[in-house]
């Protein structure tokens, strides 16, 4: 039989599969990154990393609901101080670790980056979509000029790949990814969650301390299929899929939809093993459908 390799290159990333753990979903250690490599992953995001260490929000920061899960964290984060040095300590283990990063504005950004850049990782992406954030979430991400403004500002400072990660709150994300990819973008992310909220009926009050928080899980999953598929049809540079996949055939659909590998958030909680049992699934359809590599399989939706 021939052997399939799962094997994928996104915009000079190579990763031994097309899956990574999505930002932000387990802690911000580099350790909670292996163990998602470990169990499977072909890579992880880290946590958004700021300027500054940031407590985030008080408690509730999350409430489960039949319809996913919504979070305002508030982007709690250790800093870029100290998550470099946190990568400084595996050098030489070559783990495939993409660094989410964020800011209050382009020159907050290029701060970032010079902190962490000397350190071994494989890419960034720059977290322009964050629905429940003031000052770092929405009033960038919205915004085409600002965040070309902070793309230059990221591109002019490191060799590293760049990859934008998008809002689909806003009707502009087309916008917003152009100005991106003319400014340097190297990849898109689609999508980051969406702007959400509960509120208990016997209190009267919304449930998370922020008010605000954005959803995740399988219900924006459709929603970020529209968006892949939309962002592949305008754009040339690879699309790294996520939003609500959980199985292997939710993956196979963001691949189809355009996606050149797929991102897995909400689905982690119910454990570490999502990772091999979903590759295990795209294996599964590719022998079956006789494809060779996964980059065969990528934008195939758009032929109908
Ligand atoms: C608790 C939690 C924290 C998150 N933190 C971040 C973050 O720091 N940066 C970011 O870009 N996205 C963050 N996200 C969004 C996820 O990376 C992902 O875009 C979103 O959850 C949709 O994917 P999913 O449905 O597979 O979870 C967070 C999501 C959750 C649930």
């Amino acid at each position: 039989m021939v052997e399939r390799s799962l094997r994928v290159k996104v915009a000079g990333l190579r990763l031994e599969n097309p899956l990574l753990l999505a930002s932000g979903i387990v802690g911000v250690t580099v350790d909670s990154l292996t163990r998602a490599i470990e169990s499977g992953a072909g890579g992880a995001v880290s946590k958004s990393i700021g300027l500054e260490p940031r407590e985030g929000y008080r408690n509730p920061t999350l409430v489960a609901t039949d319809s996913g899960l919504v979070n305002a964290v508030g982007l709690s984060n250790p800093g870029a101080r100290v998550f470099s040095e946190e990568l400084a300590a595996v050098k030489g283990r070559r783990l495939p670790i993409v660094v989410s990063i964020f800011g209050g504005g382009p020159a907050e950004f290029g701060r970032v980056v010079e902190m962490l850049d000397g350190n071994e990782f494989l890419a960034y992406e720059l977290n322009l979509s964050c629905p429940h954030v003031e000052g770092v979430g929405t009033e960038i991400g919205h915004d085409p000029e600002v965040a070309a403004s902070v793309v230059r500002s990221v591109r002019s400072r490191t060799k590293k790949p760049v990859f934008a990660k998008l809002s689909a709150n806003t009707h502009r994300m087309v916008d917003v990814a152009k100005a991106a990819v003319d400014s340097g973008a190297d990849g898109l992310t689609a999508i980051n969650t969406m702007r959400a909220m509960t509120i208990e009926v016997e209190t009267r009050r919304p449930t998370l301390s922020h008010k605000f928080g954005g959803l995740s899980g399988t219900s924006i999953r459709p929603i970020a299929i529209a968006r892949i598929y939309e962002l592949y049809q305008a754009f040339k540079v690879p699309i790294i899929g996520c939003g609500g996949v959980s199985t292997w055939e939710h993956a196979v659909e963001m691949l189809l939809a355009g996606a050149s590998s797929v991102e897995v958030g909400t689905a982690l909680y119910n454990g570490y093993g999502v990772f091999s049992d979903i590759n295990q699934g795209i294996t599964n359809y590719m022998v079956r459908k006789r494809f060779k590599k996964v980059q065969e399989m990528v934008g195939l939706g758009h032929k109908f």
